[in-house]
């Protein structure tokens, strides 16, 4: 683990912002012994902009972006470059796209997107891909293959016979808990040019895999799923070192499923449940998920914050630094195989603390 980004020396650097308690930005260190050399980037993610009307936005999501993007510009060193992690907006509309992108345009150097449920199922994506691009592309920098899915498509029949309008298909998709949604997949079609995208790729290249929902089944009824996980997850799994970094559940989760080390990233906008609060549903939750403390409504970007990652070996190890809630390391054990907190063991709340 580097300590080249502490939390205390990145906030020396960023000593003249304001309000630098909370980065709500996922710095990302990626050092591989060979062939690659050491650089970092950025991930920010999940800022759910919302238009009320007019000019009119919800500020508390405005301000976990805005905040985002400005301390990212703080960062020394420089990040060789930033991922935004999907649902940039909150339904999909043009003013929320361009209100955000407006926000991620402020950001120094390159950016790259990956699409969101609620950036999608408006229009399907056609403005999000006039401002961001191609929905699934891939990328080399500095030894490593970088692959961007789209894994938030679904079924053609829900997609285009179900609903009588757009706004009512983004209505249906973007509830948390809606039996009406319809499971996440990657598809035959993006599976395909995966596949072939993989095959170029020599097997002890350090591969790095941005989804927006995990590709692993968490709990489908409030779609921490993908449905053809099992079918990616198999085209990685001849690559010697592969990481799965994914959005969309707002909440710190880690997994180790064969060769295939996953980390979700924070929201800058709010914090989800944990499934494992919901004593009714059947779920799939990561044995070895973080429990954290949240969310104290007294703090409105509670169980929201940033975490570096440090690809060391090609193993994912995470130093959270979490809002409101104590540090924390996450990294990979090669006595055990998997991911293990080097604080918490157990999945018991922390004492005197009663709510997740
Ligand atoms: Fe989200
Ligand atoms: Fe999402």
């Amino acid at each position: 683990m580097s300590n080249n980004y502490s939390r205390r020396s990145f906030l020396r650097t960023a000593g003249s912002v304001a309000a630098v308690s909370a980065l709500p930005v996922t710095m990302i260190e990626l050092a591989f012994a060979k062939p690659a050399e050491n650089f970092t980037f950025a991930y920010i993610s999940d800022a759910h902009i919302q238009h009320i009307r007019g000019t009119k936005f919800v500020n508390n999501w405005d301000r976990g972006l805005i905040r985002a993007v400005a301390e990212t510009n703080l960062m020394m060193p420089r990040p060789d470059f930033v991922m935004f992690g999907g649902d940039l907006a909150q339904l999909g509309t043009r003013a929320e796209l361009d209100h955000g992108a407006e926000m991620l345009a402020r950001l120094n150097g390159k950016l790259y997107c990956v699409m969101g449920e609620h950036d999608y199922y408006d229009d399907l994506g056609e403005y999000w891909s006039k401002l961001f691009g191609p929905q699934h592309y891939s990328f080399d920098h500095k030894g490593v293959h970088f692959v961007v899915l789209n894994s938030i498509l679904t079924f053609d029949d829900w997609t285009h016979n179900r609903w009588p309008t757009p706004q009512q298909r983004m209505l249906e998709m973007a509830g948390l808990d809606n039996p009406n949604g319809s499971p996440f997949m990657v598809g035959d079609k993006q599976r395909e040019w995966l596949r072939k995208d993989l095959e170029k790729v020599e097997k002890d290249t350090p591969v790095v895999v941005f989804s927006h929902s995990p590709l692993q089944k968490i709990y489908k009824g409030w779609n921490f799923w993908t449905d053809d996980a099992e079918q990616v997850q198999a085209l990685l799994a001849p690559f010697d070192k592969v990481n799965v970094i994914y959005g969309h559940v707002h909440q710190i989760q880690y997994n180790q499923i064969g060769n295939i080390s996953f980390n979700s990233v924070m929201a800058t906008a709010w914090p989800w449940p944990y499934p494992q609060s919901y004593a009714q549903a059947e779920q799939f939750m990561p044995k070895l998920t973080i429990p954290m403390n949240r969310a104290d409504p007294f703090f409105e970007r509670d169980a929201t914050g940033w975490q570096m990652v440090d690809v060391n070996t090609g193993r994912v190890g995470l130093a959270y630094n979490l809002y409101n809630n104590k540090s924390r390391t996450v990294a990979f054990d090669p006595k055990v195989g998997h991911p293990v907190d080097k604080e918490l063991q157990s999945v018991a709340l922390e004492p005197n603390r009663t709510h997740y």
